[in-house]
């Protein structure tokens, strides 16, 4: 079962069954006075929430949060729909615990995503949402920076933080947003953007596993710099090393998650929050599979991520 039908089934279920659902509810739900973090200014009923990807659209945040999670990352949404790479676009890697995606920014435009979630807000503004945006494929590099303001300018009264993502490898180009200037000239913006309103969201960057030290460095740069909230680490990686699935199958295009990406990922957080003096949160996420694999990314300071 993929994402869609498995997110479309908890939303059926949800919609249908309102004893199950306060039954599920209760049955993962975890209220541990411990596990709750204030962080960034949001406070967070647990530390484990569910990465991007896998409501693109903002369509099933109910029924997810019923699932348990402290919060739930929407998107990557583009400012116009747009249909993603054509099928087959995900490949499991079973003997690998992992998964190959490119499946390109899939989604149904930041209006759609906006108008759920506002119902959603009106009806559980408890929710803790953050709006993963990007840019559209179509639009090229130099324009990003308005694909980006448009995403944040439609959901800023829908979600309690935004993650800015120039770390897929799925749209051509994108990653090249990672280098310092269009990356601060982005970040800048919406942070400009972000101090014109009454009250600020938290703006945080997602980051590639497959940075160099020296990229790391101008990461922990531009964040000091651009006073944004933190840091996602990290993404899929365009790495196929050390994989036991054979080469027909890792030679698909795309970006690599689950198991082979957690020692990288928690490198990068280690790296970053060493080499910062633990200056700004990091939400980690990357091969999380257990307790254990999450309480490994912990240092300091920062939450847990899975999907
Ligand atoms: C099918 C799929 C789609 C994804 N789509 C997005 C996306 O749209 N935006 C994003 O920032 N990350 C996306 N991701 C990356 C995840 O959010 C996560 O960073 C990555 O998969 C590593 O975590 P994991 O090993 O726990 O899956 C996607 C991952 C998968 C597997």
């Amino acid at each position: 079962m993929d994402d869609v039908a498995l997110g479309k089934r908890l939303k059926w279920f949800n919609d249908k069954f309102p004893l199950g659902k306060t039954i599920i509810r209760s049955s993962f739900d975890f209220h541990i006075k411990g596990l709750e973090k204030e962080v960034f200014g949001i406070k967070f009923r647990n530390p484990v929430g569910l990465a991007a990807g896998f409501d693109k659209n903002g369509e099933y945040v109910e029924p997810l949060s019923n699932l348990g999670f402290g919060f739930i990352e929407v998107g990557t949404v583009t400012p116009m729909p747009q249909p993603g790479n054509d099928k087959p676009r995900m490949f499991r890697l079973p003997n690998d615990e992992a998964l190959i995606n490119r499946m390109g920014f899939n989604n149904k435009g930041v209006d759609v995503m906006a108008e759920r979630l506002r119902m959603l807000k009106d009806k559980h503004p408890d929710i803790v949402v953050g709006g993963n945006i990007g840019k559209n494929k179509a639009t090229p590099n130099q324009d990003a920076v308005s694909d980006y303001i448009k995403c944040f300018d439609r959901l800023f009264d829908v979600v309690d933080y935004f993650v800015v993502n120039v770390s897929s490898p799925n749209t051509p180009g994108l990653r090249e947003l990672q280098e310092k200037e269009p990356l601060k000239n982005i970040l800048n913006t919406l942070q400009q953007r972000n101090r014109k309103n009454d009250i600020s969201r938290p703006i945080l960057l997602k980051i590639a596993p497959d940075l160099t030290d020296a990229q790391l460095d101008d990461i922990i740069e531009i964040v000091a710099e651009t006073k944004i909230a933190g840091i996602i680490a990290t993404n899929t990686t365009i790495s196929r090393e050390n994989l036991a699935t054979e080469k027909t199958l890792t030679g698909e295009m795309g970006g690599l998650s689950g198991k082979p990406v957690k020692e990288r990922s928690t490198e990068v957080i280690k790296y970053l929050s060493v080499k910062s003096n633990k200056a700004f949160p990091i939400i980690g996420v990357g091969g999380i599979h257990s307790a254990k694999d999450a309480q490994e990314k912990s240092f300091r300071k920062f939450i847990y991520d899975f999907i």
